[in-house]
């Protein structure tokens, strides 16, 4: 199989074998143990958990520790390369910190008022908001979802669909303090207000989010806040 690896200052050409049940990542990491030591590349777990094997596969931003070279290949050729939206670091190694920052933005942290005196809390599985969260829970911050946004290669600073995804986890996790201020947060011109709904983020992501829904969440909220008079600062 021929694979061509977008690598930091050139598009370079491997010939790897083809085996069963193979993944992108095993192409990957074959040229970097046999081939070409110095091809750099970013992987962890290998099972799905951690988020950092992320890259552009014949064009389409993927995890590629469970993407199998069958279910992808063209013409017997892989094209793999760092993912989009998102500086390089070296060959495949995207910069997540402009990622992570929009989280930050976004107020993606939890906030709690309990203290180590207080039971824990008790929320019912079967609340709204509980089920509302537990949608967008599972993200593990691969950045598929935010290199497939057409948004955020127009507009870098929009904060896009795993960010916005996280603060809708948190806006409905009834034992977090920071609802107000993340609201106002989000509700900015580079905020939910900016998605366009093409439904790339949903289509690709590989845990089955479904950000846009988290997204038409936000709006909602924030219309609400806007009508009270209670978005504030940012
Ligand atoms: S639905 Fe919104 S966040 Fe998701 S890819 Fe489209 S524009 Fe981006
Ligand atoms: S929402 Fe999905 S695609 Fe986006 S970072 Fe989380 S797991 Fe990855
Ligand atoms: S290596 Fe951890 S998700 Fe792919």
């Amino acid at each position: 199989m021929k694979v061509l690896v977008q690598r930091t200052s050139s598009l370079q050409e491997y010939e790897v074998p083809r085996q069963p049940s193979q993944t992108v990542l095993d192409v990957v990491t074959y040229i970097q143990r046999t081939l070409d030591p110095t091809l750099a590349y970013r992987f962890s777990c290998r099972v799905g958990m951690c988020g950092s094997c992320a890259m552009t596969v014949n064009g389409v931003p993927r995890w590629t520790c469970r993407t199998h070279v069958d279910k992808v290949v063209e013409n017997e050729a892989l094209h793999i390369g760092p993912l989009r939206n998102l500086p390089v670091i070296r060959d495949l190694v995207a910069d997540m910190t402009p990622f992570f920052d929009k989280w930050t933005r976004a107020r993606g942290r939890f906030r709690g008022a309990a203290t180590r005196k207080d039971d824990f809390a008790r929320v019912s599985p079967a609340s709204p908001a509980r089920r509302a969260a537990d949608a967008g829970i599972e993200c593990i911050g691969c950045g598929v979802c935010h290199s497939s946004c057409d948004v955020v290669a127009w507009n870098p600073g929009y904060l896009g669909p795993a960010a916005l995804n996280r603060a809708w986890t948190l806006v409905n996790d009834e034992r977090d303090t920071d609802n107000r201020a993340r609201i106002a947060a989000v509700a900015g011109d580079a905020g939910c207000h900016a998605c366009h709904t093409h439904m790339s983020c949903t289509e690709r992501c590989p845990k089955q989010i479904a950000p846009t829904a988290a997204i038409a969440g936000l709006k909602r909220v924030a219309v609400a806040a806007a009508l009270r008079g209670d978005l504030g600062d940012e």
